[in-house]
């Protein structure tokens, strides 16, 4: 048994999260902690909303409320479609919070008394018409390095981290307009460049242990290239007042407290137990991220950790995926292109969508969501390799339990116990796409077993001869079946909790299932009395595609 802290990036708090942020971060980080739980792991999984920032603030001003209400509801919304997605996160929690302002400023602090904040002064963007500074998200134009479309921050097409003077042709976002003057503001900065050899050492030593290439690769270089100090205040109201004499009218900024908050956010969950996870040196973090996420978790965040040097565990693995694009564009919504959460599960339960996006989950490359390639995965994967098995095996077992008897069925025993130690192999290296592979696998066994065997011709000698070979036949091939069947339900459960559950309980299991309950043999478990097989999975209906074609 292992102790783990599973965190998924944190969604920000001024729109519904999108498919693409979603398979990137809560659905994978979702699945993993699924399987630590089955696997009796002492696991827990952190995650939130991420409230702060210049967006919501804006958006709090045009709308004339509280940039806090605004938060909290769009808070309230998101958790309430994530648990319809099924996520079982030990916390859902967010950023605005007592626990994780306490937070803050006791990092905060020990990095000012450890020497690793200083003024700096810059010149930033100032808007001549909205008459306020002009940072991140609301000042965009052209990336000096690749000649893509970037934000004040980051560049959208290449991600690189940028400031806002660096951008060529700069427009305010609020305004639309290019009356922006530069002027000199001050600004607390960590001093990440202190970190140089840290950091190093610690990729060096930490990425073997699971981190995905992207991760690799990307972290080495932002150290290759060199670490500059970085701002974690902004002139603004909306956020953690900085608690320092001369920064009176400052916030941090969202970053420097969205990291924090996974720390945050566990004391929201437990004000004592937090401690048994974050200061305890054989904990494993596992952290879940899209792959532009990946410069302040790698950098940022392990420093900040390091520089407090208060002893918070540090990142062991970084998973960070790819893109899911559609139509060769990327998901997501500052570019307004993609599906929201709430949008794909007025169109198709949680279910279909966790099993779709993981079977394209871009693990190692980008990947392509089409309406295509979902009505495929549904119809031939879901439908007709899982859901008919299933049913078909349901169906057939509770028509002839009078003709099923006590036999030791060890048939294909080895070929299921392969499958289902290369689904913990998996799991163990968190590679989710490949667990989920080999379930497939699974029920395309009992697809085989069942042309093969064809036990619809063996049940009409069966019926007539009770004692004959055919009725031995039958039996084990309906408990070999059934033992199948069983064991693909524990197996998708991270994929598709629901839908175990549901098949779970025709063998008159209704908790949560264990991998231990994986080693039983076919006279040990046993379907319920009357139960009623009911579809498992269907084929998408045609309003389900139009409503999907209409997002186009
Ligand atoms: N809200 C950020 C985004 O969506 C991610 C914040 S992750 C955290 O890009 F670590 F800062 F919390
Ligand atoms: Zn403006």
């Amino acid at each position: 048994m292992s102790k783990i802290i599973v965190t998924a990036a944190l969604p920000y708090a001024y729109s519904i999260p999108h498919l693409g942020n979603t398979i990137g971060s809560f659905l994978p980080a979702d699945v993993y902690y699924k399987y630590l739980r089955m696997n009796g792991d002492d696991a827990i999984y952190i995650c939130g909303s991420d409230q702060h920032g210049t967006p919501i603030e804006l958006d709090a001003l045009k709308k004339g409320i509280e940039p806090e209400r605004l938060a909290d509801d769009m808070h309230e919304e998101i958790k309430r479609l994530f648990d319809k997605f099924e996520f079982t996160f030990t916390k859902y929690g967010k950023t605005h919070t007592k626990e994780n302002k306490e937070t803050v400023y006791e990092i905060f602090n020990a990095l000012y008394k450890n020497n690793f904040i200083k003024e700096v002064k810059s010149i930033q963007p100032y808007c001549n018409i909205d008459k306020r500074f002009i940072t991140e998200r609301f000042i965009e134009g052209t990336c000096p390095y690749c000649g893509g479309h970037a934000r004040g921050d980051q560049c959208n097409d290449c991600n690189k981290l940028l400031t806002a003077q660096e951008l060529i042709n700069p427009v305010c976002v609020i305004c639309g307009k290019s009356d922006i003057s530069f002027i000199e503001e001050k600004n607390l900065a960590f001093e990440l460049d202190k970190f140089e050899l840290e950091l190093s050492a610690f990729i060096n030593r930490e990425s073997p242990n699971n981190w995905t290439k992207n991760a690799i690769n990307k972290s080495l270089s932002f150290i290759n290239e060199g670490l500059h100090p970085r701002d974690i205040t902004r002139m603004m109201k909306w956020g953690f007042p900085v608690p320092l004499k001369g920064y009176e009218d400052y916030v941090f900024y969202v970053w420097f407290d969205a990291l924090i908050s996974y720390i945050g956010i566990t004391k929201e969950w437990d004000s004592k137990r937090w401690k048994d996870y974050w200061l305890d040196k054989n904990v494993r973090l596992v952290q879940f991220m899209g792959k532009d996420n990946l410069e302040f978790h790698t950098t940022m965040w392990p420093a900040i950790l390091m520089g407090s040097k208060i002893g918070f565990v540090l990142p062991k693995t970084i998973r960070a995926s790819e893109f899911l694009t559609s139509k060769g564009v990327k998901f997501s919504k500052s570019e307004g292109v993609g599906l929201n959460i709430k949008t794909a599960l007025e169109i198709a339960d949680a279910d279909y969508w966790r099993f779709v996006l993981m079977y394209i989950y871009p693990e190692t490359a980008d990947s392509e969501f089409s309406i295509e390639g979902f009505e495929e995965i549904v119809n031939k994967i879901m439908n007709d390799k899982i859901g008919n098995l299933i049913n078909r095996i349901l169906i057939i077992a509770t028509k002839n339990t009078n003709i099923i008897r006590e036999v030791d069925s060890k048939l294909y025993r080895e070929e299921i116990e392969r499958l289902e130690a290369e689904y913990v192999l998996r799991f163990e290296s968190i590679e989710l796409r490949e667990a989920l592979r080999v379930a497939i696998e699974l029920a395309e066994l009992g697809n085989n077993i069942m042309s093969k065997h064809q036990p619809w011709v063996l049940v009409k000698d069966a019926a007539n001869n009770p004692d004959s070979d055919s009725a031995k036949e039958f039996s084990k091939i309906i408990k070999t079946e059934l033992l199948l069947i069983y064991k693909l339900a524990i197996l998708l459960y991270p994929f598709t909790p629901n839908t175990s559950m549901k098949i779970l309980l025709y063998f008159g299991i209704d908790k949560e299932p264990t991998l231990d309950a994986l080693n039983v043999d076919s006279n040990s478990i046993k379907l319920s009395e009357n139960i009623k097989p009911e579809l498992i999975f269907s084929k998408l209906r045609k309003e389900q595609i139009e409503a999907l074609e209409r997002l186009k």
